[in-house]
């Protein structure tokens, strides 16, 4: 049985990696992500493909432009029908807000569903040391639950933040905005270059409405029995 609280990072190059993966997960994983280095080689051919096997998708291209430019790149992008698009929230208000609109009169202009829109926080590869590096005078974990707020005032759906800041988001912007956590990893699997992480178990607690998992998945020597371990262990916490 899938469960749509899990997205599967589709972080492969080709069409054919895509249709081995998918065609190899079958029921199990409705919801996929696709970033920038499968968009970039693959483009809306993907997406077509993953429509036509009824699959949601998260089209991770974390837009950072100014205002105008961001909202026409998303005005494009709604067209393809993915149900969930992205920005940095360090764009800024005026570009969040133009984001909102741009993707609202788009949808509503074709009479489709208005994909969801959120913003990245602050990337979960980021640590503390290469926060410092940065020359923010704020503390990181201060930071998302800053933007998050930020994003949430410019009528943004949700945030992309790491497992670990979950809680604090939900306390302050309430349950119905949406919390999507990359940084999962099972115990047992590489950390790869991930900093903030959880388990799938520890973000669904801390508030997660949606785990994006890769490598543990992609890179795992039986994809299909990965995933079926991280459904159970979801499924277990109910
Ligand atoms: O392989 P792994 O599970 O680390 O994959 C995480 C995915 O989530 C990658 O596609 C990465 O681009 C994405 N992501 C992230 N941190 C963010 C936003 C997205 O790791 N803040």
């Amino acid at each position: 049985m899938s469960d749509r609280r899990l997205i599967v990072a589709l972080d492969v190059h080709s069409m054919e990696s895509v249709q081995q993966l998918v065609g190899q997960l079958g029921d199990r994983v409705n919801y996929y992500k696709v970033g920038m280095e499968l968009f970039y080689s693959a483009g809306s051919q993907v997406i077509n493909y993953l429509r036509q096997q009824n699959k949601d998708i998260f089209l991770d291209l974390k837009l950072h432009d100014i205002p105008n430019t961001v909202g026409q790149g998303l005005a494009t992008l709604t067209q393809l029908g993915a149900t969930m698009l992205n920005v940095h929230a360090s764009g800024g208000f005026s570009m969040m807000q133009a984001a909102v609109k741009a993707v609202k009169n788009k949808a509503s202009a074709l009479q489709m569903p208005r994909p969801k829109l959120i913003a990245v926080t602050v990337l979960t590869s980021m640590d503390e040391n290469e926060w410092s590096g940065l020359g923010y005078n704020v503390d990181l974990s201060q930071q998302v639950i800053h933007l998050s707020q930020l994003a949430q005032k410019a009528g943004m759906d949700g945030v992309v933040a790491s497992p670990q800041e979950a809680a604090q988001i939900q306390k302050v912007c309430g349950s119905e905005f949406i919390i999507v956590t990359p940084g999962i990893r099972p115990s047992g699997t590489a950390i790869d270059d991930q900093s903030r992480i959880a388990t799938p178990a520890g973000a669904l607690k801390n508030g997660a409405h949606h785990l994006v998992i890769g490598r543990p998945i992609t890179a795992a020597a039986n994809p299909k029995q990965a995933v079926k371990d991280i459904l159970r262990e979801m499924r277990d916490l109910g």
